[in-house]
């Protein structure tokens, strides 16, 4: 049994992480939060008070993540800065969290000589062409494109220089866009869900022809914990369930489950610099490590995120107006 110091536990992908640690071991958990926009309480809800602790702070802050680290037997970064748009608008936050709170995790790890894990995007490694028969892989160069995926690939290179030089005993993973739920109203996914059930469009970027490899989060989480068990301290990780989709197929696919005209969307401005195309070849990770994915199909994967915003309105409708009125000013 070990303690766990999980950092961003209050988002999308960390929150799912700390449910799928209590469900299938008997480890504890720290989460270190800020409770930004994107962080948000009611995701730790219905976790068991004497394994699942909530410390609200920021990754900036060094003594505090001192102090949790020196508990801790392992700490796993999630927290960030996440969102694309929101980086463009305003690049501040994300130069702060992504790269001044990184730094910070890594002294931490470094002084207390603890295991870290580092939980990064495919993003790093810029786009691909659609017809471009190669995939990303471990030793793909890093070419990011917008403000956030530029600060986490500065992030990795910290990692990669704290191993190197100081002995930190750190992974790195990248991984494609996840899906499922829990995951903040601004993205892609839930955000046409939740204008469905508004009644609202889904809203395509431009031709909607940019693809993503689409993974369910509790596959990323599991691939996230095979790593700490078994990965090679030093190493970089690619995970990726082989789900490259357009934005339209998916758009289409979530109109058609939710009983609507597959036709029934609206295009409107593009993001500038717009990555066109992301893929992930996952072989060092399933060879290596014997890792696999569990969610298969991406349909039925997706009619069960739909269900889950379906039944939880409570816990994204404080959200959704705030969002909207944000991309409302980008015409988005
Ligand atoms: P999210 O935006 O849903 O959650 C981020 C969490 O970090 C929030 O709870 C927020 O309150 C917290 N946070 C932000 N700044 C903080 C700070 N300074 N101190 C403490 N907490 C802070 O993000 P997500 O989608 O769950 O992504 C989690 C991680 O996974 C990120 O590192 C992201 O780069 C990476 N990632 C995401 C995806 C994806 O598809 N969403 C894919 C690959 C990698
Ligand atoms: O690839 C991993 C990355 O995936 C993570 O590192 C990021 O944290 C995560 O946000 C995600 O980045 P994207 O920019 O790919 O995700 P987003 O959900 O913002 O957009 C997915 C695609 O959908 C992208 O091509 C933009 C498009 N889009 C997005 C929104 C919000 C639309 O067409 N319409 C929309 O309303």
């Amino acid at each position: 049994m070990a303690h766990y110091l999980v950092t961003g536990g209050a988002g999308f992908i960390g929150s799912n992480f700390v449910h799928q640690l209590v469900r299938e071991t008997d480890h504890s958990v720290t989460v270190l939060d800020k409770l930004t926009y994107a962080g948000n309480r009611a995701s730790l809800d219905g976790l068991p008070a004497e394994r699942v602790e909530l410390v609200v702070g920021d990754i900036c802050d060094a003594a505090l993540v001192d102090k949790l680290t020196a508990d801790a037997d392992v700490v796993v970064h999630f927290a960030a800065e996440s969102h694309n748009d929101n980086s463009l608008n305003d690049p501040s936050p994300f130069i702060d969290t992504n790269l001044v709170g990184t730094f910070t995790l890594l002294e931490a790890a470094r002084k207390h000589d603890k295991r870290y894990h580092h939980i990064s995007t495919d993003e790093v490694y810029g786009d691909l062409e659609l017809d471009d028969p190669e995939r990303f892989h471990e030793t793909t160069p890093y070419n990011p494109s917008s403000p956030y995926s530029s600060t986490k690939a500065g992030s990795d290179l910290l990692v990669r220089a704290w191993v190197r030089s100081f002995g930190v005993k750190a992974t790195i993973s990248n991984c494609s866009n996840n899906y499922g739920p829990r995951q903040h109203v601004e993205k892609f996914i839930p955000r046409q869900i939740t204008n469905l059930i508004d009644g609202v469009h889904p809203k395509l970027y431009g031709a909607g022809l940019n693809v993503r490899d689409w993974i369910h989060v509790d596959d990323h989480n599991s691939a996230v914990r095979r790593i700490i068990e078994a990965g090679t301290i030093g190493e970089t990780y690619l995970i990726g369930a082989d789900g490259e989709k357009n934005n339209k197929e998916v758009v289409e696919l979530i109109l058609r489950l939710m009983g609507e005209s597959p036709d029934a969307y609206e295009h409107v401005n593009d993001r500038p610099g717009h990555d066109l195309r992301y893929a992930i070849d996952s072989t060092k990770l399933r060879t290596e490590l014997g890792w696999q994915p569990q969610y298969r199909d991406f349909e039925s994967g997706l009619a069960a995120t739909i269900d889950w915003y379906r039944a939880n309105e409570d816990w994204w409708r404080p959200m959704k107006e705030a969002t909207e009125a944000k991309y409302a000013k980008t015409g988005q």
